[in-house]
């Protein structure tokens, strides 16, 4: 199976996705970037728990946005309601990793305090 890399800006780290791996936890769809994101200490908010329902888990695709599931109706409606949205912005828990990527993460949906330690 081919691995993938995911970039997370402005943290600037880019981690591997196994799609073998799939899920990286419980929270968001499995393969999504919020799972691939905790499951490496890279902290995003994720308010709703990974359901779609919340939009704290905004990011803004910079490359590979074809390397992503494709958003459906709910998730353009979520992600409508985020702060800064843009063309590019995806929910990080509906958006699967099928290929390389790199999102960047807006600064108030970072999550400061690690959940992990
Ligand atoms: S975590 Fe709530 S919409 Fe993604």
């Amino acid at each position: 199976m081919p691995e993938y890399k995911v970039t997370f800006k402005p943290l600037d780290k880019t981690v591997i996705a196994n799609p073998d791996d799939y899920p990286y936890g419980t929270h968001g769809r499995p393969g999504s970037l919020l799972g691939i994101a905790l499951a490496n200490d890279i902290q995003i908010d994720y308010a709703c728990g990974g359901v779609g329902v919340c939009c704290t888990c905004h990011v803004i695709v910079e490359e590979g946005m074809d390397n992503l599931s494709e958003a459906d109706d709910e998730e353009y409606d979520s992600v409508d309601q985020a702060p800064g949205n843009t063309l590019n912005s995806r929910l990080a828990c509906r958006a699967i990793v099928q290929g390389d990527v790199t999102v960047s993460i807006p600064h108030w949906n970072r999550n400061a305090v690690s959940e992990h330690g």
